[in-house]
């Protein structure tokens, strides 16, 4: 079987309604990034950050996976998929996909401030109290790489994308680092298609590229079926 790996950012989502960071209606033009998104803006204004996750995971319990995220999770019949996204939802999980690594860290989940081995998952609804502990006493916050703090995820991922015989990129602008190395790491001759219907920064790619310039919802299924003709019976 073919190892294909799928790449995700948040215009995978933006088809089931998730707004993405960086697009002109998107996250990032609402918000500020020092106010709730850095481990500054936790320490001094905990209620800000806790809110913003409080919105983004009660509206991501909202929405359902797209055909994008169904077409993903359909090609693990004849593939060997690895998904690695930067989205916090888990949208990829409500699909059906089964081997999933988080690099941006997950909503659904809490951790100890202190101790981040310590995580949690959310059981019920979509509101983190603000004087939720841990059970080392310390208070919790969002299982969330802020900005400015390490991806530990990372290096595993790096290992993953080595290891692919295609490699697929979907909904990313790339423009976030060090997820957007991630596509460096390919194997050389490796494919790598691109499906977003804008201009991710794909300077940095060195193999084959093909970009299907549309939406998830529409390429990714599109993109699957050309994939299952190439690869289907190998
Ligand atoms: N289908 C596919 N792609 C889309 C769609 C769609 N319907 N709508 C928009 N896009 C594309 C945009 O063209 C853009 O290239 O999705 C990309 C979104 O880019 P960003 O908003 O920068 O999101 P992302 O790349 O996931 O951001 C990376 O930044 O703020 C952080 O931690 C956050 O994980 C996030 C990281």
């Amino acid at each position: 079987m073919k190892k294909i790996v799928v790449f995700t950012g948040a215009g995978m989502s933006a088809d089931s309604g998730l707004a993405t960071f960086r697009d002109a209606d998107g996250l990032w033009a609402n918000y500020r990034i020092e106010d709730v998104c850095t481990p500054e803006a936790l320490k001094n204004n905990r209620a800000q950050v806790i809110e913003f996750y409080n919105l983004r995971r009660r509206e991501a319990l909202s929405k359902s996976p797209n055909e994008g995220h169904l077409a993903i999770a359909q090609m693990e019949e004849w593939a060997e998929v690895i998904v690695i996204t930067q989205n916090v939802d888990n949208l990829h999980e409500r699909a059906g996909s089964k081997n999933i690594l988080h690099l941006h860290g997950e909503l659904m989940k809490l951790r100890s401030e202190r101790d981040s081995k310590l995580i949690y998952d959310i059981e019920d609804g979509w509101e983190q109290g603000l004087d939720e502990r841990a059970e080392d006493g310390s208070l919790l916050r969002p299982h969330i790489v802020f900005f400015g703090e390490s991806v530990p995820m990372f290096d595993p991922a790096c290992r993953i994308v080595q290891d692919a015989d295609v490699l697929v990129v979907v909904g990313t602008s790339l423009a976030v680092y060090p997820a957007a190395m991630l596509v460096r790491y390919a194997k050389s001759g490796v494919p790598i298609y691109v499906v977003d219907p804008g201009n991710p920064d794909t300077s940095m790619i060195r193999n084959p590229l093909t970009h299907i310039k549309a939406r998830a919802a529409e390429g990714m299924p599109e993109l699957a079926k050309r994939l299952k003709d190439i690869y289907g019976n190998e």
